[in-house]
């Protein structure tokens, strides 16, 4: 299918979503680094830019719009009309573009804390924003380790079906492959994830292969707990080491935090995929990540309904 990527970063979901065989026809980030990123290793086709300079009209027409917008506007006392607050810049560019351009489809990335804002009011208010633009809409909880991913990351993938296609959502969202209780299959722990990567401290030729020297010291807090190669990683973090930098999690050799590599490949991305920007920045990129492997299963699903569609054309 033709995507249309909103606040693509480094690329983690559009980098999934082409692995399953579609094609990004349009992406856009501001940050430098992450665009700098996204070219290198997914195509040079991104807009660096606010996208608040952007004109939608300016757009592809597409089958697909995806993006992660940040709910940093979203706060528990303004809730009458998120919409109409002005700090809700970002998700009313994502709403307006897929008002405008119609999708078939939407998939929206959030993290979990969204289904609180104001009691649960914000994701209502979303749901039926969208319902007024003409979309049936979803909202799933994901277990990232749930679907591969050696890391429990809990976010909320929201999916919205334009209503004329089918009265019912024809998205059938991606069945779980793990689990903590060993089913279908065990969740990958983080030790299966990085252990065959060398020290880093010996000369090495792997790719972003160093790491933050932020001290480890155990406190009961995230990013400083400590961290069992048994088990999936922690959460790979966006921010977190208190003075504005990114705390990444400890190795479970308990000397050291992961590199940048190790990080990347708790979230799935591929060993050749290369970071571009200072380690605080690569790092970020990292952690504000759709895993690729996740974003992979979403595509497969959206390359399944292109076939379906394509059948029914037939008949
Ligand atoms: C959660 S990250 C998206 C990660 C991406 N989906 C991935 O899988 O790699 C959100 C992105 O929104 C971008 N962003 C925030 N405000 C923006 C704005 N006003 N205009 C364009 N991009 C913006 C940030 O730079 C960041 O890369």
């Amino acid at each position: 299918m033709r995507i249309i990527s909103l606040f693509s970063g480094a690329g983690g979901l559009d980098l999934g979503l082409i692995q399953a065989g579609n094609t990004i026809v349009w992406a856009n980030d501001m940050d430098k680094d992450a665009v700098a990123t996204y070219k290198k290793n997914i195509s040079d086709d991104i807009v660096c830019d606010d996208i608040k300079n952007i004109d939608i009209d300016s757009l592809p027409e597409a089958d697909v719009v995806v993006g992660g917008f940040p709910c940093q506007g979203f706060s528990q006392a303004n809730l009458r009309r998120v919409l109409d607050d002005p700090r809700n810049q970002l998700y009313r560019f994502f709403y307006e573009t897929i008002k405008d351009k119609q999708p078939e489809f939407f998939i929206a990335e959030n993290v979990r804390g969204i289904l609180s804002i104001g009691k649960g009011e914000a994701i209502k208010q979303i749901i039926s924003d969208f319902q007024d633009a003409g979309y049936i809409t979803e909202v799933h909880k994901v277990n990232m380790a749930d679907y591969g991913v050696p890391q429990t990351r809990q976010r909320v993938i929201i999916i919205g079906q334009r209503k004329d296609i089918f009265p019912t959502m024809l998205f059938h969202f991606p069945e779980k492959t793990n689990g903590k209780d060993g089913e279908p299959k065990p969740w990958i722990t983080i030790k299966e994830a990085i252990e065959r990567f060398p020290d880093p401290d010996e000369p090495n030729d792997v790719l972003n292969h160093t790491y933050s020297k932020y001290k480890v010291v155990y406190r009961d807090f995230t990013a400083h707990r400590q961290t069992n190669p048994d088990k999936p990683s922690p959460t790979i973090l966006a921010r977190g080491n208190g003075g504005g930098g990114v705390c990444a999690i400890p190795h479970y050799n308990g000397k050291r935090r992961l590199t940048i590599r190790e990080s990347a490949a708790v979230q799935t991305f591929p060993d050749d995929f290369y970071f571009i920007g200072s380690q605080n920045s690569c790092y970020r990129q990292i952690g504000n990540a759709v895993p690729p492997l996740f974003a992979k299963k979403l595509g497969e699903e959206l390359i399944r309904l292109e076939k379906v569609n394509e059948r029914s054309l037939v008949v």
